[in-house]
């Protein structure tokens, strides 16, 4: 078993570490292509309309302008998939930002130029932008994201409440928010003998891979997409996006290679955002603290062009027992831009508002948060009556616990002093689902005991590649130094994205079956020699996963956050942030720290800062820059800690881990705004906790 060798488990730097430092790690637009010329994308001005007209004559008189693309000329895309890539096919605009022309120019330069003498004329219409609880137009979809049911109902919540002789009824509001990732969404593309060749900024290159295949009508080995490194990307580059579409549709018009590399402004309409959500959560409990009643409503918006259903109120499905329990989910659809998925979708809001409202249950009821938690720990899925295949978030809020000296908390809030500053602690519970998906690898072994791995799997910054390669060490029985692994190119073959915290899970399955069956083949057919021809195969693991046993696989862990919020200012600075977790075997400590840390920084980020702000009357992100969102920098993280319990879970996949990219950022918000209670005495539900919530 992989447990007794030596690599899974071992820190160490990432593979490509060196070549990050120095430069020589290129990203979509550095690849050095003969010839390119670039594009520059120009965007409505309207929320919602039609273009009436493009006058491209000023833009092509500019020297170095080569063509402007909008509607009318445009190349054809096939109508397939996401109605948000079909880019320049109608002169509808449904949402203020949206791509209406692109000028493609012999330098960036010419292009911006290019850009700006482009006259689009636009026949606008009042639009209807915000999100409101009482939104006439809010509807109950059939399933929400990842495939849930939109609703979920055990018992009778109603009654649950009734009979409950502690109760929290309250409403919670988290922002629209924007991933910022370092690397914009950005796209090299070019026609090689009728084949398409793109690198992109993309966390799902399969995915690039079958879109553009189906918009060009091309067969699939007609189309190539590498993502070799990509400069992050928390959700925004978990599928194809405008840019890419635009690049092969540019390089397709003008012959020649195209680099499209949107702005850090242009992202704000163009890359996907979080949705904002408004979420209402009842709580019932008995006089001893044990829930009676769960409730979770959930409200979020979509575009005119899609339906995106944040599953907002799922993890409520499984975080706590009671008998009477209710889920609801209910979205509208606006004349604003799409939204996307953000590092946990659905968990990440869901649980600022379930795990505040926990904190005011124990408050109401005169329990300590952590033990109310405790005791409602459920023995299966709640919901499901499916057993877990591990859940050890009683362990880590006890480990927390002690860490964080919780046993000698003074429980009122309002009462621990230091000068103008009021302290206060808080605690929250964190979960992801630990999902796998089918993916394809390949092993290749040399008669000079080399070995070659491949999977089509992105590294967004987390050490994939890295990690990938020490459970291949493993599965093929070798030491660290034989193996060479190579990610990020569709022509490896089909793999899942670099999203849902489903990435060592789904890749390393696959890259540990090649590796077995070629330690195996070696060793039966080759007497334990690689012959001189040396020898390769494929591994699928679509069949394995879809036969595995059922169980409820999720990770879990606890968040405890220090604040201080000063009594005259109303700032809240975060003293120190724990988090312990429990979500599998760890394969690499060094980067697994990093991805936890970076979670729970940014969620920290979320809870004190970070907010898309749209202006109502023009559907306009106003927040749209790096000055105006702002996002947490050093000075604000002052002490964060992660740790892990070492647990072991044979259900999950022949490596035994769970995912870790997305845990992180749950519950954080929660944890900070249970702080700030603890603190002030004031409740703050609604994201991001200003000092305007708090003087
Ligand atoms: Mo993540 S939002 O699943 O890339």
């Amino acid at each position: 078993m992989a447990q007794e060798r030596p690599s899974i488990g071992a820190a160490g730097p990432r593979v490509e570490a060196w070549d990050k430092v120095t430069g020589r790690a290129p990203y979509a637009v550095d690849h050095p292509v003969p010839g390119a010329a670039y594009a520059w994308v120009v965007q409505s001005t309207v929320a919602r309309g039609i273009v009436v007209d493009v006058d491209t004559s000023r833009a092509l008189a500019e020297d170095g302008v080569l063509a402007v693309l909008w509607h009318g000329n445009a190349p054809h895309l096939e109508p397939v998939g996401e109605p948000e890539l079909l880019v320049l096919q109608s002169p509808r605009v449904s949402y203020r930002g949206q791509v209406v022309a692109v000028v493609v120019a012999t330098s960036p330069e010419a292009a911006r130029a290019g850009a700006g003498l482009v006259r689009v004329r636009e026949d606008g219409t009042i639009a209807d932008t915000v999100l409101r609880m009482d939104h006439p137009a809010l509807y109950q979809p059939v399933q929400v994201n990842a495939g849930y049911p939109a609703r979920s109902a055990i018992g009778d919540l109603d009654a649950g409440l009734a009979a409950a002789a502690v109760r929290v009824d309250a409403t919670y509001r988290t922002p629209a928010e924007h991933h910022c990732a370092m690397e914009p969404h950005a796209t090299t593309a070019f026609w090689e003998r009728g084949c398409l060749v793109v690198f992109d900024a993309t966390q799902a290159s399969t995915a690039v891979h079958e879109s553009l295949a189906g918009l060009f009508e091309l067969p699939p080995q007609s189309v190539r997409v590498v993502n070799e490194h990509v400069g992050g990307g928390f959700g925004g580059k978990g599928g194809p996006r405008a840019n890419v579409v635009l690049a092969a549709m540019a390089a397709r018009l003008v012959g020649r290679p195209v680099k499209l590399a949107l702005t850090r402004q242009q992202l704000f309409a163009l890359a996907g955002y979080r949705t904002p959500t408004i979420q209402r959560v009842r709580l019932g409990a008995t006089p001893n603290g044990r829930l009676l009643a769960v409730g979770h409503d959930a409200v979020s918006q979509t575009s005119q062009l899609t339906e995106f259903v944040e599953q907002t109120a799922v993890l409520t499905r499984h975080m706590y027992a009671a008998p009477h329990r209710l889920t609801t989910h209910r979205v509208v659809a606006l004349d604003v831009p799409t939204p996307g998925w953000m590092r946990a979708p659905g968990e990440c809001p869901g649980s600022f508002a379930l795990e505040s409202a926990i904190d005011e249950l124990a408050v109401a009821g005169n329990w300590d948060p952590v033990r109310l938690r405790i005791d409602n720990e459920p023995p299966v899925h709640p919901e499901e009556q499916i057993p877990f295949s591990s859940r050890h978030l009683v362990q880590c809020l006890e480990l927390g616990a002690q860490r964080f000296d919780w046993a000698h908390r003074d429980p009122r809030p309002a009462v621990r002093r230091d000068g103008e500053w009021l302290i206060g602690t808080g605690v929250a519970a964190s979960t992801y689902p630990a999902l796998t998906w089918p993916s394809t690898a390949l092993a290749r072994a040399t008669a000079d005991q080399r070995f070659d791995v491949e999977v089509n799997a992105a590294d967004i910054g987390t050490g994939a590649r890295t990690v990938l390669r020490q459970i291949a060490a493993d599965a093929l029985d070798v030491p660290l130094h034989e193996v060479e692994i190579t990610v990020g190119d569709s022509a490896i073959g089909p793999a899942p994205v670099a999203g849902g915290s489903t990435g060592t899970a789904s890749w390393g399955w696959a890259v540990t079956k090649a590796c077995r069956m070629l330690r195996e083949q070696i060793d039966r057919e080759h007497g334990g020699r690689v012959p001189a021809g040396g020898v390769a195969v494929r591994a699928d693991t679509t069949l394995e996963i879809r036969d595995r046993p059922v169980f409820a696989r999720h990770a879990y862990g606890a968040q405890f956050c220090q604040v201080r919020v000063s009594s005259v200012t109303g700032e809240v600075r975060v003293d120190r942030l724990l988090g312990v977790f429990a979500a599998g075997r760890i394969v690499n400590p060094t980067t697994a720290r990093s991805q936890l840390l970076g979670g729970m920084t940014m969620g920290l980020s979320g809870a004190l800062l970070e907010q898309s702000v749209l202006d109502s009357r023009t559907g306009d992100f106003v927040t749209g820059d790096l000055a105006a969102y702002h996002v947490a920098v050093n000075a604000d993280v002052p002490r964060v800690e992660v740790e892990w319990l070492d647990e072991h879970d044979p259900h999950l996949n022949p490596m035994g881990v769970k995912g870790i990219g997305e845990l992180g950022i749950v519950g954080t918000a929660a944890a900070v705004a249970n702080a700030v209670y603890h603190a002030t005495g004031i409740r703050v539900r609604d994201l991001p906790i200003g000092l305007e919530r708090l003087i």
